[in-house]
């Protein structure tokens, strides 16, 4: 597993495009008990992100202790402490109406107190009184993880993309999407988990012949089983993988939470029977159970046998029980049937059987309970189980890849993805009465059914004159309690517009409507024409009685068709919503083809469209934006107390190092020795005044205050602090000015003996006399100030400000500095080499003069402020080495 996971590191930073800035991809595997996530950056190796403590996954859990947010694991323990602020597996709760059976599962698993929405859903509702939508309490998890994404990025994340059981419907979906903007993420698109966990199965594989495999993936919310064709796509280079799902199958109430619910029945009835008590009336009690059958049910996963222990679960009394693995499993045989059935149905849907599958990837945390493995092997035979994938991170991992192809900004191993819906998609409307007596009736027809490909259109086209609707619905109730109808579509302005082509001479001109399903698996009417064929007068005869060429059928796929066959195919186009499909019959193709030649005048009007969502609508761009302020405010607000607490922190340290410092038991200190004894009781006085005002005041006070505090007392400090630093800066400046005093010195020497050489060998030199006379000023008029002001210095107490500074020693010396190097540097006047000189040749000095060219133009003195070299071997003592 590691060396895949380096695999993979290695593949994306060496396909990553080295260009401009990429944006980042962050993935989320959104799962009811953990959240997994993981970024794709170029530069950031590829892998799972952690959470602060370094984990893995980051439990699903959002809870509040006195008024501070906290996130993951430690939000989950926090429940048996404070029931109504602790909120987990909120998953469940994704887009279920109120009165769902999902809302009421939920309160079969959770203290949490469940109130009504104005969108009929679900909030919960914190002891403080705040209700807090579903959307919002899962965009607050999103945001955390933008959160830790971002940490690892070093910069803004936004594009995202959030993994979704198969089987969620369109609603569902929406809850996602709408929790991602909550959070102030951008959705880039929404992945089946299954689908993902084959991305990530076929990084590292490669498919010479097509192979099925089933994806399994057993979660805590419900079981999914995914049917998947793997093989190879030649039509890329290098070849690519094609990825086609088959079939799904799915229990959307059998999962690991299911299995902790059970096993807590058996704790509680434990409890009940040996203390004659019932737990389950207190919610505490219940809430320690709960996070203790998780316990048990890990430990039963490898052994027969586990003990319960809880201290002081409930009424002060300590619990203690054995529960046997066959305890467990005979609680939930009514199950036995539930878990391995997901396959059988995704291969069914397939229209495969058992022995085109080659493997069953397990994935999913409950893969690890003997009872499910066990029912597995049962139904498909041990050899296919396959646990070649990490089952907790596969379906991220995969995500994130999936993402980064759609972003198009990473280069990575060409996967292509068709996948499916799994639920019948019905189109309905009211056709007109065929004569003015009789009643107008529905036409309804299965526009995708289940098996459909995603990322399709449908063309739907109608014989109306008038305004109509059209309703789009799921054929079979998604859950218990959720609503079939999706949205309904008002197409306006069809009279008109008929009228319209009508009078210019159109012949049975009709509506058209675009359906699109989208990738992530939205259904949305993407366009809605009029349309007729304006006949041409020239052949009015001929092409009587015909309407629009290519008009003719009533649905066109624009599939981006996969080469593979998928296993199911269903995408034969069908006649199916044309309310009068025989009328609709498909024109001989030799007139079709006079049609466009002669007349192609194929007039087209836009109409309008509304889109309603009358049954569980997706949250409103109002409603979006007010929930995003609401989580903005929150973080604001924390991020405030996160600097006041700083703020405070930093005062009260600092007092008490300024108390240290102040202490008459420290004597002799550095600190003692630079204040004076006035300076100490001032800050005695305030110091101990500011202990006083934190200890009263602290609590309630602004971080502006906390500041000013601190900042009073270091206004007093700083003269003291700046006294200690003068002394210590003191030696090295003085050095600093005395060496450059000295290299003067030592050049103008020199200087002059060449100088005095030259003219009288009538040779040019680098300097005149004046020059050298202006030198000696500049070092004169140093000297004297250093001589007179060092001497002041040396009178001056350690506890009295400094007379010089050693910024002013420095800026003087480096004026000395500057004039010395302008006369050093220059070159020698270009005439010969003749350098039979008078004195002090050292073997430096001659350099330059050895080779004329360009070379000695850059020949400069080191910078002196090192003390590693000095000019002109100043005959110094010291650690200067020389040169
Ligand atoms: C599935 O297996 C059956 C028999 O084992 C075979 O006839 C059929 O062609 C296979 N289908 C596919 C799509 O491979
Ligand atoms: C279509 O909508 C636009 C803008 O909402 C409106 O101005 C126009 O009148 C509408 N047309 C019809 C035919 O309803
Ligand atoms: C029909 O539509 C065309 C363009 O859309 C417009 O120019 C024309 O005036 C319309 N005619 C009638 C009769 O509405
Ligand atoms: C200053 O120079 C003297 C020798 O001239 C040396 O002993 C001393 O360490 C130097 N001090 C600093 C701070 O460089
Ligand atoms: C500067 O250097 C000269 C020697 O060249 C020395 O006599 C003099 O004392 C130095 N002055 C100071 C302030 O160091
Ligand atoms: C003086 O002349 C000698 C010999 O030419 C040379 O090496 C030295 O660098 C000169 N000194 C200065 C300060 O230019
Ligand atoms: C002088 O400098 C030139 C160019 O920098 C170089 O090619 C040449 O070798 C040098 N000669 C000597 C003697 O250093
Ligand atoms: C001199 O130094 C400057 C900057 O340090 C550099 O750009 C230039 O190339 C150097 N010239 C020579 C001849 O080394």
């Amino acid at each position: 597993m590691h060396v895949l996971k380096l695999w993979h590191a290695l593949c994306l930073l060496v396909l990553a495009l080295p260009s401009t800035t990429l944006a980042a991809v962050l993935a989320i595997d959104y799962g009811a008990d953990f959240i997994k996530a993981s970024l794709m950056k170029p530069g950031v190796p590829f892998d799972v992100l952690l959470n602060k403590d370094s984990k893995r996954k980051i439990q699903s859990s959002v809870a509040w202790k006195n008024g501070d947010r906290i996130f993951g694991s430690d939000a989950f323990n926090l429940a048996s402490r404070f029931p109504s602020d602790s909120f987990s597996s909120v998953k469940l709760l994704q887009a279920a109406p109120f009165s769902s059976e999902a809302a009421s599962y939920f309160s079969t698993i959770s203290p949490a107190e469940l109130r009504e929405t104005s969108r009929s859903t679900v909030a919960l509702k914190r002891s403080d009184g705040t209700e807090w939508s579903v959307e919002e309490i899962i965009g607050m998890q999103f945001s955390y993880v933008k959160g830790l994404a971002e940490s690892v990025a070093g910069e803004r994340v936004h594009d995202t993309i959030v993994t979704v059981p198969p089987y969620y419907s369109q609603f569902e979906r929406d809850a996602v999407a709408d929790a991602i903007e909550i959070a102030g993420l951008r959705t880039l698109a929404l992945i089946n988990d299954g689908t993902a966990v084959a991305v990530n199965y076929a990084m590292t594989r490669s498919f010479p012949t097509p192979e099925y495999h089933v994806v399994y993936d057993a979660g805590a919310s419900s079981i999914r089983a995914t049917v998947v064709q793997f093989a190879t796509d030649h039509k890329v280079s290098p070849p690519g993988t094609q990825i086609t799902v088959g079939g799904v199958g799915y229990d959307r109430r059998v999962g690991g939470i299911e299995l902790d619910r059970r096993l807590r029945e058996i704790l509680a009835d434990k409890f009940i029977n040996k203390h004659q008590r019932d737990i389950r009336k207190d919610k505490r009690g219940m809430t320690k159970l709960w996070k203790e059958a998780g316990r048990v049910k890990a430990i039963l996963s490898a052994n027969t046998e586990a003990t319960s222990t809880v201290e002081s679960l409930a009424f002060d009394i300590d619990f203690k029980s054995k529960v046997s693995r066959a305890e467990f499993e005979a609680a939930c045989q009514d199950l036995k049937g539930h878990y391995a059935q997901p396959i059988l149905d995704a291969v069914h849907n397939a229209g495969l059987t058992l022995d085109n599958v080659t493997s069953v990837i397990f994935t999913g945390g409950s893969t690890r309970t003997p009872m499910i493995q066990a029912a597995v092997k049962a139904a498909v035979g041990e050899d296919k189980i396959a646990l070649n994938v990490n089952a907790d991170e596969a379906a991220v991992l995969g995500a994130a890849l999936h993402g980064a192809s759609l972003s198009r900004q990473f280069k990575t191993k060409d996967i292509k993805i068709t996948d499916i819906t799994p639920l019948d998609i019905q189109a309905s409307y009211l056709a007109s009465a065929p004569s003015s007596s009789g009643r107008p009736r529905t036409i309804t027809s299965t526009l995708f059914p289940a098996g459909s490909k995603v990322g399709t259109k449908k063309t739907l086209t109608f014989k109306r004159t008038d305004d109509f609707d059209i309703q789009f619905d799921y054929k079979e109730e998604v859950a218990p309690g959720f609503p079939r109808r999706m949205l309904e579509v008002e197409l306006a302005g069809v009279s008109e517009a008929l009228g319209n082509l009508t009078e210019r001479g159109a012949i049975d001109p009709v509506v058209k409507a675009t359906v699109s399903l989208s990738q992530s698996g939205f259904i949305s009417v993407t366009e809605a024409i009029a349309t007729g064929e304006i006949k041409d007068e020239s052949i009015t005869g001929k092409l009587k009685g015909l309407f629009g060429a290519g008009s003719s059928s009533s649905s066109e796929d624009e599939t981006q068709t996969a080469e593979n066959t998928p296993p199911r195919d269903t995408e034969t186009p069908s006649e199916s919503s044309s309310e009068s499909s025989s009328s609709a019959s498909p024109s001989a193709s030799a007139e079709s083809k006079v049609d466009k030649k002669t007349a192609k005048d194929l007039s087209t009007i836009q109409l309008n469209i509304t889109t309603h969502f009358t049954t569980l609508a997706p949250m409103t761009l109002e409603q979006k934006q007010s929930s995003r302020s609401r989580l903005r405010a929150v973080d604001l607000d924390e991020a405030a107390k996160v600097r006041k607490e700083e703020a405070r922190n930093t005062l009260e340290s600092y007092l008490y190092r300024l108390r240290d410092l102040l202490d008459e038991e420290n004597k002799d200190t550095p600190f003692k020795q630079c204040s004076q004894p006035s300076e100490r009781t001032a800050l005695i006085e305030k110091l101990e005044e500011t202990f006083e005002w934190l200890h009263d005041r602290g609590d309630f006070a602004e971080t502006s205050q906390l500041l000013d505090k601190r900042n009073a007392l270091e206004t007093m400090e700083r003269p003291i602090i700046h006294r200690y630093q003068e002394i210590e800066a003191f030696p090295q400046a003085l050095n600093n000015s005395q060496m450059w005093n000295w290299s003067t010195r030592l050049f103008l020497t020199e200087a002059r003996q060449n100088l005095t050489a030259e003219q009288e060998a009538e040779l040019p030199s680098k300097w005149t006399k004046e020059e050298l006379d202006s030198l000696e000023k500049a070092l004169k008029e140093h000297e004297t100030w250093l001589n007179t002001w060092v001497e002041k210095q040396k009178s001056v107490k350690s506890n009295q400000d400094p007379v010089i500074e050693t910024t002013e020693m420095k800026a003087r010396a480096k004026v000395l500095q500057t004039q010395l190097e302008k006369l050093w540097k220059r070159r020698t006047p270009k005439v010969k080499k003749t350098s039979t000189s008078t004195s002090a040749t050292s073997t430096e000095a001659a350099k330059p003069t050895s080779n004329d060219s360009a070379s000695e133009a850059n020949e400069s003195i080191p910078e002196p402020e090192t003390h590693d070299q000095v000019p002109l071997q100043p005959p110094e003592p010291g650690p200067h080495d020389e040169l």
